[in-house]
């Protein structure tokens, strides 16, 4: 079933960016890579660091305080500091809206 919220238009987020979206008391990132459209909780799971404004290297999302690393597509902590994996969730595309799903 799932619980589809609408984020903004896709083309709202330029390619190899990302945006925060707020929702209720969550926070969340939604990714334009190079393998489309993907979302994962907005905190560091190192010290809730927002990652707004991390890097997006390729499917990779680098957090702005310490450089710990995530895999974009599955949230999996790829580098120190980072070992605890970012939670993701569904993203899909209808009538170029961009919506994820929340569970
Ligand atoms: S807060 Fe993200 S790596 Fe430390």
């Amino acid at each position: 079933m799932g619980n589809w919220i609408r984020v903004c238009a896709a083309d709202e987020i330029d390619e190899d960016d990302l945006i925060r979206f707020d929702h209720g008391s969550r926070t969340f990132c939604v990714y334009n890579t190079e393998k489309g459209f993907f979302a994962t909780d907005g905190h560091c799971t190192h010290e809730e660091q927002h990652l707004e404004d991390g890097l997006v290297i390729g499917t990779v999302i680098e957090c702005p305080l310490h450089q710990g690393r995530f895999d974009i597509p599955t949230g999996k902590a790829l580098s120190a500091p980072v070992c605890v994996d970012l939670t993701t969730y569904a993203t899909r595309i209808e009538n170029g809206e961009l919506y994820i799903d929340l569970g």
